[in-house]
């Protein structure tokens, strides 16, 4: 009975998650060191260690990315609540996007394709790669590049607060992050981020 009922909980908690599919913990939105602090400590990193990131901790850096903060708002800013990006998250295990309001990762290619990020080593070794993407059904490239720069600068606060590295990259062959994303003809990809402990 117990068993049961334990299994029925873990089943409807995560109802349309697929086997494939990462369900993440809720996101701890108290603690971090101050803001002045994390803005003192914001800077780039280029050398990473392969050190994974525990699940609790990709969650609180994907809210802090591009999570609501109310029903239907962002972390983020952008022009006319576009809200035009799709978070994708190249992981080793694969590529997933972010979905925010189930709090999980959704697989949509199988495979490490963190190689393909970026034209720097670093790409390869770090455990993460953000790849912002801007859906153009919603919003022009002009105006999301103006809108990226804010998901990126909560990646650099978050990492700063929480003892991570990051480098943000325009640096990055779009043709190949497109076919290994899998990305549509309205999908475009605007910056990358690597995201991991620093060596
Ligand atoms: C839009 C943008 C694109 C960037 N592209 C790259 C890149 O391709 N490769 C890289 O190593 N750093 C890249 N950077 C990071 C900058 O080189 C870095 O922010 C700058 O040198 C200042 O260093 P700091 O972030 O430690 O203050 C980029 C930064 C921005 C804002």
């Amino acid at each position: 009975m117990k068993k049961l009922l334990i299994f029925t909980v873990m089943a409807s908690l995560c109802i349309s998650c697929k086997a494939q599919d990462i369900a993440l913990p809720q996101p701890q939105k108290t603690g971090g060191k101050p803001l002045m602090e994390a803005l003192s400590d914001r800077q780039t990193t280029r050398e990473y260690s392969d050190k994974e990131l525990d699940e609790q901790t990709l969650s609180d850096l994907l809210w802090a990315a591009y999570g609501f903060n109310r029903d239907d708002k962002r972390t983020v800013p952008s022009a006319n609540n576009k809200q035009e990006f799709i978070l994708y998250v190249v992981l080793k295990s694969g590529v997933y996007v972010y979905d925010a309001k189930e709090n999980t990762l959704t697989q949509k290619v199988k495979g490490d394709f963190r190689s393909k990020t970026g034209n720097q080593g670093v790409v390869a070794v770090a455990p993460l790669n953000l790849v912002f993407v801007a859906d153009l059904t919603k919003n022009d490239i002009e105006g999301a590049t103006v809108n990226v720069g804010y998901i990126s600068q909560n990646v650099y606060l978050y990492c700063a607060s929480a003892g991570l590295g990051t480098v943000v990259r325009g640096w990055f062959d779009k043709a190949e992050v497109k076919a290994a994303l899998q990305l549509s003809e309205t999908e475009a990809p605007v910056l990358t981020q690597t995201v991991g402990y620093k060596k």
